[in-house]
């Protein structure tokens, strides 16, 4: 195959790709078997879950250490050729697209959980490590690392690093960011750098490890993290709230942590949601037809102390207009009431082209989001599917393209978006609550950060990565003007 002409112009950003020679000497590192440039493995690392997009790197490198990702960055440094660091490739913002071609790095062989330390509660884990396997290596002992993405069961831990992934229990928890000690990584000339360590306080100098965490891989490749373990709850309740206004769910949102609860998980699915997540799965009665429901996870020690918690909640959804909660404590009925929210994604993104914006706003704006992303969307003849993480204020937005003719597509998803995070940022909000900035948010950045504050970024950058291997393309707007990306 071909490899189409990459979207971001590598020679517009001072790189080259990598030649039959390069692709020789990035072999003499890792070994012939650690080099892949066939066809099929092209395509595969040219796309991640973000909607249709796909760009074909010039090789996939998949290195067994640490020592070898420093050599293979020396090289690439050396010659300039792009590196785009992956995981799992489950982001969905295009963190990890090769917009500029040159090399996929993928840590999936870095896939070893060092050291779990049952003292400091703390666990040392490489990049590739799947994170539910780390999930449960941890249980096993009675811990848990809470952030849970919906991605857990395949993505990888460097991922979640490098895009400060979060999830439902960051209402309680926080995202990742929270719960990195320190880390190990290579930076783009091929040092190593460790950072932190297993010290709970520790402010000695510049939050190096707060800054990589969440840097998409722009600043350097991550290979391993110590992580901060807690008790795991002995016993959970998950309550369904329907509503028959979405005002009704917003105001209960805010009610809940004002009367001082505090779930592990408040999420939101309003009605175009749930009509999709109906098609796909039998919906209990008293969610039909209703303008949102909440999903509220408590957790705790003891079930008593759960259910009085749960009937205060019920009270106080009712005082709010609230229908009848459907309450399940036990594990199985639990997951059916968890599939109506974790289905969302695959119910709205299945039958149509998308294009998803990762909207947040303070929570008392929530129902006002909802209702600016259906106006900018209906303004282009479009709509507006909403879900997410309402205790956080952060709700996944997903414009459908359905029959459109894709030239009209594009121009009516582009007007709606920038429609729609104008009015995020007029309440107050942010371009990407969790899923990053990547490659399809980077145009949106001036409109949440001055240019002063670009300009800061943009010398760390330049600091941690002079000649722009790293990544290229990621974060900042224009840069190169680009493509949009088209489906390959
Ligand atoms: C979710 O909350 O379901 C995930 O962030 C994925 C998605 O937005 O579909
Ligand atoms: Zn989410």
């Amino acid at each position: 195959m071909n490899a189409l002409p990459p979207p971001l112009d590598p020679a517009a950003l001072g790189l080259v790709r990598p030649d039959a020679a390069g692709l020789g000497a990035l072999a003499a590192v890792v070994g012939p078997d650690g080099v892949r440039t066939d066809e099929a493995a092209r395509a595969a690392f040219g796309r991640d879950e973000t909607e249709d997009l796909c760009f074909l790197p010039d090789a996939v490198v998949v290195p067994a250490s640490t020592e070898e990702v420093a050599r293979l960055l020396a090289l690439a440094n050396a010659r300039r050729w792009p590196v785009v660091p992956r995981g799992a490739g489950t982001g969905l913002s295009g963190g990890a697209l090769p917009v500029a071609g040159g090399i996929v790095l993928s840590l999936a062989r870095l896939d070893r959980i060092r050291e779990l330390d049952l003292e400091n509660l703390t666990v040392t884990a490489e990049a590739g490590v799947v994170l539910a396997d780390l999930q449960a290596r941890v249980a096993e002992h009675g811990l848990r690392y809470p952030p849970d993405p919906a991605s857990r069961d395949s993505c990888q831990l460097g991922g979640t690093l490098a895009e400060n992934s979060a999830g439902p229990r960051t209402c309680k928890y926080g995202a990742t960011r929270h719960w990195v000690l320190g880390l190990e990584a290579v930076l783009a000339d091929g040092t190593r750098l460790v950072t932190g360590g297993k010290n709970r306080k520790d402010v000695a100098g510049y939050d190096l490890t707060g800054l990589l965490v969440g840097s998409e891989g722009t600043l350097a490749v991550l290979t391993a993290a110590t992580l901060r373990l807690v008790a795991a709850p002995r016993t959970s309740l998950t309550l369904i709230l329907p509503f028959p206004t979405l005002d009704g769910a917003a105001a209960a949102v805010a009610a809940l942590f004002r009367a001082g609860h505090q779930p592990t998980a408040c999420e939101l699915v309003e009605e175009r949601a749930l009509a999709a997540v109906g098609r796909l799965l039998p919906l209990p009665g008293t969610l039909v037809g209703r303008a949102a429901m909440l999903l509220v996870e408590l957790e705790g020690d003891d079930d008593e102390t759960l259910l009085g918690e749960a009937a205060a909640l019920e009270e106080l959804v009712r005082d709010l207009g609230g229908d009848e909660a459907l309450a399940a404590s036990d594990p199985a009925e639990q997951r059916r009431l968890w599939a109506i929210r974790s289905k969302v994604g695959e119910a709205v993104k299945g039958g149509s082209i998308y294009k998803e914006a990762d909207t947040v706003v303070p929570r008392s704006a929530l129902a006002e989001l909802v209702r600016a992303a259906r106006a900018a969307a209906e303004r282009h003849g479009l709509q507006a599917v909403c879900y997410g993480h309402a205790g956080d204020g952060n709700l996944h937005v997903n414009l459908l393209k359905g029959d459109l003719p894709a030239a009209l597509w594009r121009e009516r998803r582009d007007a709606a978006e920038a429609e729609l995070f104008r009015a995020v940022i007029g309440l107050g909000g942010s371009i990407t609550g969790e899923h990053g900035v990547g490659w399809t948010q980077r145009r949106y950045l001036p409109l949440r950060h001055p240019a002063a504050a670009i300009g800061l970024q943009r010398e760390l950058k330049r600091a941690f990565d002079p000649r722009g291997i790293l990544n290229p393309g990621k974060i900042f707007p224009g840069d190169a003007e680009t493509a949009p990306g088209e489906p390959c």
